[in-house]
Parts: structure tokens; C-alpha cells; sequence
């Protein structure tokens, strides 16, 4: 079995090149990254070596040099992980996300056509279903929740989404898509939520909260989410959307003070700032479907899952540290002041 895993030097899909090679010792990896700002071939290190992986700089929406790709290696299937992913810089600059996000999709699932209707499999997010209300903890977000997007960041996803689903119906290009609610766990890069405030934190930094800190996230180990993915793959139902997620919603200021409180940090770092535009409320997922369908359930309690996540931030201070320099510095300075 031989898979292109594309975004495999970001944080999911770098989790999710561990998980397989790790899993099956027996298949070929081969991962297709452009190494933007979000993608780090630190994140890869200890696999670069392994003949059974190969890594390839590039990216998804030139439609040459994936072609070249596809002629070079015979895919069976195909994994989607690279995007442009935080809403933030999707507010700042849209134009980038329709690129890789949409285009660059298409450009793929082309290819899967060409090269032998090879199996795609797309990764979205719950961000697509737009947001619920706080004091309707009844509603949840289902496969069959209309798309109503927020950001061009998840209008990018949902636009992918439904070329997919275009291409399923017609062209018969076997496809699936999965919409994760948030991941948490190593290898996220600094900007989102988590990690932004874990290394903030462990150096006394101010803690930016958007708002009052009362919107609420679904958050989901990353390796569960990994073995989500894997099911999918592997039995999935072709044409099929399946949601994940693990019934726990956290607001942004429970979560910073949960940190906090686990790196033994004053709650005076919490800084309210202004809030992003067109903040979405609340996302919730009913997993209903991927349990009955293919037997999955979250394993990592969030309890356990944030303390691993914070103990692997203090433990790898280098890979953060290299990222925190340079581009992202700007971007930082950009987005919050000095
Ligand atoms: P990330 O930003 O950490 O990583 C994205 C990776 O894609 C990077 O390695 C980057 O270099 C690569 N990339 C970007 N543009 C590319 C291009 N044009 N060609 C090739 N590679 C390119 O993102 P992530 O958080 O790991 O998210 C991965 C996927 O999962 C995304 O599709 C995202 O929409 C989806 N998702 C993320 C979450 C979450 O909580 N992070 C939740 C649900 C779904
Ligand atoms: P983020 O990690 O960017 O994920 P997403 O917007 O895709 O859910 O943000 C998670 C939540 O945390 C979201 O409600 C915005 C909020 N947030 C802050 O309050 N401060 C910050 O500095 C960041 C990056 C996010």
C-alpha cells in the first residue's frame, strides 16, 4: 500500500505520518509539503531516514509537478491534509486559502482521475457547519447540518468540500471526507489557541483571550482524530462525509486557565484583547455516524490529553523556539502590537 499524505510537515498531517508508519510498518509514506510558514521538516526528523518514507517539497495546487508525482509513484490512496488553516491570516489575506485550499484540491483529485481513480480522501473541519448558539447545548453539528461558513478561511474548506463531493457524483472518483472539530496535542504550531498559550505561558508571557474568552470549542486529541482518519481509509463508505469529534466543549478562557493552572502560572498573565471578526461561537460534534458506522471513540481524556501536550512543549523547546523566530515573529507583532 503506498499513500500520499499531503501537509505532512504540519501538525495533523505530521501526527498522522507517525501514526501510519508507526501502525504499518508494511506500507510507503510519501509525504508532498510546500514548507510554508506552517510546515517543518523538524517535525519529520526522526522518520526521514526510514525507507519506507518520502518526502517531497511541493505544492498541491501546481498542476505540473504533482503530475510528475503521480507518474513517479502509484498511489492507492490519497490523504489531504495540506491547507491554509488558521482563520486569522484567512481575515488578513483570503487569497492564499482559495489557492491551496480549493485549487489546489481540484489539481489533486485530477490527478487521482488520470493516475487509475485512485481513493481520496479529504481532511475538513467542523468550521464548515458555521457556529451554534451558547445557550443551545442540545444542537450539534451532524453530516447533514447545512454548510454555512464564517471565514474565508472555512469558506475555503467548504468550497473543497463540495468539489469533492462534485467529484464523487460525477466522475465516480472515490472519495470520503472527514470534519474534525479542533486537535489539540505535539506538533501544533504556535499560533493557535493551545500551543499559543503554552509557550506564552511558560514564559510569563500576556495571554491574548479575543472577547470575553466564552466561545467554545469541541476539542479533540490529535491521535484520535490520526486513528479516525485511518478508519476512514480503510472502511469507509465511498461518497461519505463522516464527523469527529469527542463531546468536549470548552470555552477559550476554561481552557487558558486549565493551562495555567497546570504550569503552576498566575491567572493575572490573561489579557483580553479585541475580538476577531465574525467569531464563531460555539462548534459541537455529534459523532453519532463514525461510531455507528465504523466503530470509533475517542481514547485521550482531555484531562490527560493537555497534560501530555504541555509536558511535550516544555520537553521540546527547540522545535518551538526555531518557529517562534523569524516570519512568525512578525506575524505576531502584526497581529497583537508589541
Ligand atoms: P497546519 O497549518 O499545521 O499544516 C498545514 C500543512 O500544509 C503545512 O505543513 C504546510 O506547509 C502545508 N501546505 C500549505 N499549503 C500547501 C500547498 N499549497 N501545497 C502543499 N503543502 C501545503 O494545519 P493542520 O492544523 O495540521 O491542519 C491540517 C488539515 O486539517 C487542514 O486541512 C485543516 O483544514 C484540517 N483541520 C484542522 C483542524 C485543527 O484543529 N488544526 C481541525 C479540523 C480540520
Ligand atoms: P484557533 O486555535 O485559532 O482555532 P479556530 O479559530 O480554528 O477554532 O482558536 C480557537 C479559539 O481561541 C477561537 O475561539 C479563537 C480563540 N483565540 C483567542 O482567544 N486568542 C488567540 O490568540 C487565538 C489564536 C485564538
Amino acid at each position: 500500500m503506498k499513500i500520499l499524505v499531503t501537509g505532512g510537515a504540519g501538525f495533523i498531517g505530521g501526527n498522522f505520518v507517525h501514526y501510519m508508519l508507526n501502525k504499518y510498518p508494511n506500507y510507503d509514506i510519501v509525504c508532498l509539503d510546500k514548507l510554508t510558514y506552517a510546515g517543518n521538516l523538524s517535525t519529520l526528523k526522526s522518520v526521514m531516514d526510514n525507507p519506507k518514507f518520502t518526502f517531497c517539497k511541493g505544492d498541491i495546487a501546481d498542476k505540473n509537478y504533482v503530475d510528475k508525482l503521480f507518474c513517479e509513484h502509484k498511489f492507492d490512496i490519497v490523504v489531504n491534509f495540506a491547507a491554509e488553516s488558521h482563520v486569522d491570516r484567512s481575515i488578513e489575506n483570503p487569497q492564499i486559502f482559495l489557492i491551496t485550499n480549493v485549487v489546489g484540491t481540484g489539481v489533486l483529485m485530477d490527478c487521482c482521475r488520470k493516475h487509475g481513480n485512485i481513493r481520496f480522501h479529504q481532511v475538513s473541519t467542523d468550521e464548515v457547519y458555521g457556529d451554534l448558539p451558547l445557550d443551545r447545548p442540545d444542537l450539534l453539528f451532524t453530516e447533514n447540518t447545512p454548510i454555512h461558513t464564517s471565514s474565508p478561511y472555512s469558506s475555503s474548506k467548504a468550497g473543497a468540500d463540495l468539489l469533492v463531493l462534485s467529484y464523487f457524483r460525477t466522475f465516480g472518483l472515490p472519495v470520503t471526507i472527514s470534519r474534525c472539530s479542533n486537535n489539540y496535542g505535539p506538533y501544533h504550531f504556535p499560533e493557535k489557541l493551545i500551543p499559543l498559550m503554552i509557550t506564552r505561558a511558560i514564559y510569563d508571557k500576556s495571554l491574548p483571550v479575543y472577547g470575553n474568552g466564552l466561545n467554545v470549542r469541541d476539542w479533540l486529541y490529535v491521535e484520535d482524530h490520526c486513528r479516525a482518519i485511518d478508519l476512514i481509509i480503510h472502511n469507509g463508505k465511498i461518497g461519505e462525509v463522516y464527523n469527529v469529534g469527542g463531546h468536549n466543549e470548552k470555552s477559550n478562557i476554561d481552557i487558558v486557565k486549565i493551562i495555567l493552572k497546570q504550569l503552576g502560572k498566575s491567572e493575572d498573565l490573561i489579557t483580553f484583547v479585541e475580538d476577531r471578526k465574525g467569531h464563531d461561537m460555539r462548534y459541537a460534534i455529534d459523532p453519532t455516524k463514525i461510531y455507528n458506522d465504523l466503530g470509533w471513540l475517542p481514547e485521550t481524556k482531555f484531562e490527560d490529553g493537555i497534560k501530555k501536550t504541555i509536558e511535550w512543549y516544555l520537553e521540546n523547546q527547540d522545535w518551538w523556539k526555531e518557529i517562534i523566530s523569524g516570519e512568525y515573529k512578525n506575524y505576531y507583532d502584526k497581529m497583537y502590537g508589541k
